[in-house]
């Protein structure tokens, strides 16, 4: 029975609230913000998450009042503390201020909730409305340079409300703040771990198949590996097959890595099938990322059909097993009332439609990535396996940027404004578009290159700052080294899709790149370090961003502060092989950038 139960509201880490309680120790339910009442009467405490519409919204997701006014205490974050504020008289009004990313909270009242927390203490924000006037009975806790009411609480300690998000592992203290609720405010007790949910899993997988067997497409990452391996062991190896599909937007020498690390576990039931032709081309002349990703998904489903053809699948004896995880849904808009930022390979129209009609199995799909990599090692899975960095299902074709027209890069007067006076920097706005993730809502907007000498810190400030002042800005990059001396206001982003030659340079480039990060006995300390190929050209070639970034599950990430001297040893590494103009180095979050460019 769940002690805390979260109400969602539609924003994009609900489920990650949810996630930390359990990680507290503590069971925790999710409810619609219909059901809150019914949900308060059996539990210890409540959260309403954040969520991506405005009070004000003719479509605005409501609670009634009496939840916050109820029997069990409530905290309301972001979206929630805005609604709580609304219920309860107080006044929303847009933010003059966007803020996405880093603020610094300075605490005005050391409360029951903010105990243990430091004055100046990093939190993270992702919001255009703020509360600007608090209900009757409220003291203000705290606020951050644009955000007046940061944190508040009323006079009898049973309402919280945080405009920032304690969940997300940026914001310094957040586990710490959710634990006072939990403990202090709530008088929760510990009751969850995860080794108690492997079994409960491995029990649903075998209702699930019955006597059925479970084909899974085998990438080699981490979570198709573990949810293979659980299946493997749940139901017998000689009821699960593997298939790996080398869609030509693998990285080099993947397959052969594969090959070895799934013959040395005998997992001798994965077939390999080359459909690198029918992928690559099926993105011909194909610029949209979310076009991109919905062919991706399809070829996918098309070789699927085919082994179905091959092995008789059809028959009613198989079903097909994905080790989707929870993020890969949550951006998918895979909840009720999320905005979608991403469709996921394995989130297209007909996934769901199998979904619907139960033929396929997700074990995993409750689980983020660290709980996921867990698993991994109580199944006795090789480290080098469980800790391998994500890649995503689409690979390197959406590591591969392409514009369906020739533009020059603008110089934008107001970015020159922002960024000169205070970080001595130049500033181009590039008219590459990227995809970003802002106040809940996906963002595709151009990408701004920032030019001259600065430590990571400063290009990090100016990037937060263009973010928030700049709307139709969602990704900021510094210019790293150009082959030549070629002026960044005489590039050039050129007209190109995803092609072999393309794909093949990239490969290279991230390569060339992961190793010497490897090298550098780094590779374990970032999340991931997505390589990307941009059509922007200096002299005829195009430019290479590096994105390696910091993170505990992919909801948020920051840059990874890699040391100069390497950044700049990737650069000309890169830069030296044929067709490679320029590198950059992104310095955006997320929010307001995603990991990945598309
Ligand atoms: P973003 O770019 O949305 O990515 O911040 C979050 C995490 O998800 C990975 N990713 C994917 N993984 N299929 C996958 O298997 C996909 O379509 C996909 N898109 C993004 C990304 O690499 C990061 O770890």
């Amino acid at each position: 029975m769940a002690q805390i139960v979260v109400i969602d509201t539609g924003g994009q880490y609900c489920h990650l609230i949810a996630r930390r309680v359990r990680q507290a120790g503590v069971q925790a339910g999710i409810s619609a913000p219909d059901r809150a009442l019914e949900a308060a009467g059996g539990c210890k405490g409540m959260i309403i998450s954040g969520g991506p519409r405005s009070v004000y919204a003719p479509d605005a997701i409501r609670c009634p009042r009496e939840v916050f006014t109820g029997p069990v205490p409530v905290l309301g974050i972001c979206y929630g503390h805005q609604l709580m504020a609304h219920a309860l008289g107080g006044v929303i009004r847009p933010g003059v201020y966007r803020e996405f990313g880093e603020a610094r909270l300075k605490i005005l009242g050391k409360d029951t909730i903010l105990r243990g927390v430091e004055s100046d203490t990093i939190v993270w924000m992702s919001h255009g409305d703020e509360v600007v006037s608090p209900p009757p009975d409220f003291d203000v806790l705290g606020e951050t340079e644009n955000c007046r009411i940061a944190a508040m609480v009323n006079h009898r300690r049973t309402m919280f409300g945080l405009q920032f998000h304690p969940e997300v592992t940026h914001t310094q203290h957040g586990q710490t703040i959710l634990r006072n609720f939990l403990f202090d405010v709530c008088r929760s007790v510990v009751d969850w771990n995860i080794a108690s949910q492997v079994g409960a899993v491995q029990e649903r997988i075998r209702a699930e198949v019955g006597n059925r067997k479970v084909l899974f497409f085998v990438s080699g990452g981490v979570d198709s590996s573990v949810a293979f391996a659980l299946c493997a062991h749940t139901l017998g190896p000689q009821r699960v097959a593997g298939v790996f599909v080398d869609t030509g937007f693998m990285r080099k020498g993947e397959r052969a890595q594969i090959q070895a690390a799934f013959g040395a576990r005998g997992w001798n039931n994965v077939r390999f099938v080359d459909a690198s032709r029918d992928f690559v081309s099926a993105l011909h002349g194909v610029s949209d990322p979310e076009q991109k990703r919905l062919i991706i998904g399809n070829q996918f489903l098309e070789v699927q059909r085919k082994i179905s053809r091959d092995l008789d699948l059809a028959s009613g004896a198989w079903m097909l097993g994905q080790g989707t995880i929870y993020p890969d849904t949550i951006e998918s808009g895979g909840t009720k009332d999320a905005a979608k930022i991403k469709t996921h390979h394995n989130r297209v129209p007909e996934i769901a439609r199998m979904i619907r009609d139960g033929l396929l199995l997700e074990p995993l799909v409750s689980f983020y990535k660290d709980e996921v990599r867990e698993i991994g090692r109580q199944l006795a899975l090789p480290e080098q396996m469980v800790e391998k960095h994500p890649f995503p299902g689409p690979g390197l074709a959406v590591r591969c940027l392409c514009s369906d027209r020739d533009h020059p890069v603008a110089p934008g007067d107001e970015l020159r404004h922002i960024v000169y006076g205070r970080y001595g920097l130049d500033a181009v706005s590039v008219p590459l578009r990227t995809v970003g993730v802002q106040g809940d809502y996906r963002s595709y907007s151009n990408v701004v290159l920032l030019v001259g000498d600065a430590d990571l810190d400063t290009y990090g400030q100016a990037a937060t700052r263009i973010t928030n002042e700049l709307p139709a800005t969602n990704r900021v990059a510094f210019l790293v080294a150009t082959r030549g001396k070629e002026n960044v206001r005489s590039a050039f982003v050129r007209r190109k899709f995803v092609d072999w030659e393309r794909l093949e340079l990239l490969r290279e480039a991230d390569a060339v790149a992961n190793t010497l990060l490897a090298e550098a006995g780094l590779a374990g300390k970032v999340w991931q370090f997505p390589v990307v190929l941009l059509p922007l050209s200096f002299a005829g070639g195009e430019t290479v961003a590096l994105r390696p970034v910091l993170s505990t599950d992919a909801m948020t990430a920051r840059c990874a502060d890699l040391p100069m001297d390497l950044i700049r040893a990737m650069a000309r590494s890169v830069l030296a092989i044929p067709g490679v103009d320029a590198v950059v180095y992104d310095v955006t979050s997320k929010p307001p950038a995603t990991i990945e460019w598309e």
